[in-house]
């Protein structure tokens, strides 16, 4: 596993290979805390929106929404606890950023919750761990409880007036908890379905009240942009996308990995080809999946030659998106059609069920799927999906019947000779060479 900045100072991975890196006495040495004081002692709560809005971070669990936008919509003038919430339910497949963070470095998780509590008035911040991450709860308490015993968490911080606890919560393994309202009814001790947006949780989440749900990695980048300034931020990265971004690289390439790249890197082929060894055993590279799996699925010569900028502008731009910087490769041994299944299947059984088009949906093309691959597919199958996703696609509830609907829809379109061979009777497939 190879943890590497490309194109830029190591800014969320400056710790990651320093010795006992997860301790509070390593981080403090390392300038760890320094911009909680400077935003307690200096700095409005204003003065922090104000900073993050000029950094240009945008969320990097996938949306990409301005993190400083969102935190601005809390209403100051609620009577109601404020709460910050960290969404550390990391289940994108191919995604694996956050785990690193909180492994290697929880301070700085923790550092970034209690600026943003600061800015939006909270007193009380959860840290929301997927199930299967429950090693890292008790890295992030102890990491909790050194931070109280050196009075940077509990009251009156840092002798301040401001005070806030941090706590730990673990999921139960359900990727619909990473859905931010699901989140949040979990947390509540509800089960895990999806709320109606609006109101966003910015002013009616936990509780019902006004809750601010950020990504480990986008907290993570708070401490630097405070100490450093927001423009100082912004200019590592794009005029639209501040920073840096951590890709989670996974698949065919020689180093899997944690990459760390400047927003708008300009070349996603040479990050492929050079930066991460390029593909092994004299393959060559077929399909990427540049965000994680609920984003489409991009061909190889979409990528070579292209000069793909590696932002949330320039993906969209090359037909896809950043979506949770899950970097999956695949060679040309891979067929698209078993790899899509495998998705499906995936996205099925995480359905929480809570509305047809999604429930159904998945089920239904799993059952196609299943039975494509048995050799009873029709030449009219690939048509079935497509109709199949559109009754799901903008018809569920929440995103995730959008994100089961994309993978497909790109994968038909964009492979088509994949599917095809599929769809032809059993004894002829054999005769249609299996790699493109
Ligand atoms: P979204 O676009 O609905 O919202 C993004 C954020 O902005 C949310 O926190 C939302 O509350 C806030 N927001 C948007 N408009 C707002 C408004 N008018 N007022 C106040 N707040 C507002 O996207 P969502 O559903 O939060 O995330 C979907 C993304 O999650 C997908 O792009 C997908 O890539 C990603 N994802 C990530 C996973 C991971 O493991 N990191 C897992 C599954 C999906
Ligand atoms: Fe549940 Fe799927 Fe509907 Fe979302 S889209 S609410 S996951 S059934």
């Amino acid at each position: 596993m190879r943890i590497e900045a490309i194109g830029c100072e190591p800014l969320l991975l400056a710790r990651f290979n320093l010795e006992n890196s997860r301790s509070l006495e390593t981080y403090r040495r390392h300038g760890g805390y320094e911009a909680l004081r400077k935003a307690l002692t200096t700095m409005s709560p204003d003065d922090v929106i104000n900073e993050v809005k000029k950094s240009a971070l945008r969320g990097r669990g996938g949306a990409g929404f301005p993190t400083g936008t969102k935190w601005s919509f809390v209403p100051k003038d609620s009577p109601k606890p404020k709460y910050v919430v960290c969404n550390a339910d990391e289940s994108e497949p191919g995604t694996f950023k956050d785990r690193y963070l909180m492994e290697r470095d929880p301070h700085m998780l923790i550092e970034g919750m209690l600026i943003a509590a600061y800015a939006l008035g909270a007193r009380t911040a959860y840290c929301y761990t997927r199930g299967e991450y429950k090693y890292l709860i008790d890295i992030m308490d102890q990491a909790i409880e050194e931070a109280r015993a050196a009075g940077l968490v509990g009251e009156r911080i840092l002798g301040t007036d401001f005070s806030c606890e941090v706590y730990t919560h673990t999921g139960a393994g359900a990727y619909i908890c990473g859905e931010e309202t699901a989140l949040l009814n979990s947390l509540e001790g509800l089960r895990g379905h999806p709320r109606m947006k609006p109101p966003f949780p910015a002013v009616a989440g936990l509780y019902g009240c006004p809750t601010v749900v950020n990504n480990v990695e986008t907290l993570c980048a708070v401490p630097w942009i405070i100490m450093h300034g927001g423009d100082a931020y912004r200019s590592l990265g794009t005029e639209k996308s501040g920073g840096t971004k951590l890709w989670s690289v996974s698949g065919h390439v020689k180093y899997p990995g944690v990459y760390e790249l400047p927003m708008g890197y300009d070349d996603m082929e040479k990050f492929i080809m050079e930066d991460c060894g390029g593909i092994p055993n004299g393959r060559k590279l077929k399909a990427v999946i540049p965000g994680g799996s609920s984003v489409y699925i991009m061909r190889a010569e979409d990528i070579i030659g292209k000069d793909v900028r590696m932002d949330y502008e320039g993906l969209v731009a090359a037909g896809s998106m950043v979506g949770s910087g899950g970097f999956i490769v695949m060679d040309d041994t891979v067929d698209i059609f078993e790899s899509t299944k495998n998705l499906i299947e995936f996205y099925k059984h995480e359905s929480c069920g809570w509305c047809t088009p999604c429930r159904e949906g998945t089920d239904w093309l799993v059952k196609a799927f299943k039975r494509i691959a048995r050799g009873e597919g029709r030449p009219e199958d690939a048509q079935l999906l497509l109709d199949l996703c559109d009754n799901i696609e903008g018809k569920s509830f929440c995103p995730l019947g959008d994100a089961a609907a994309w993978p497909i829809q790109s994968a038909i379109k964009r492979f088509p000779e994949d599917f095809k061979r599929h769809l032809l009777p059993l004894a002829e497939q054999e005769r249609v060479p299996a790699v493109a």
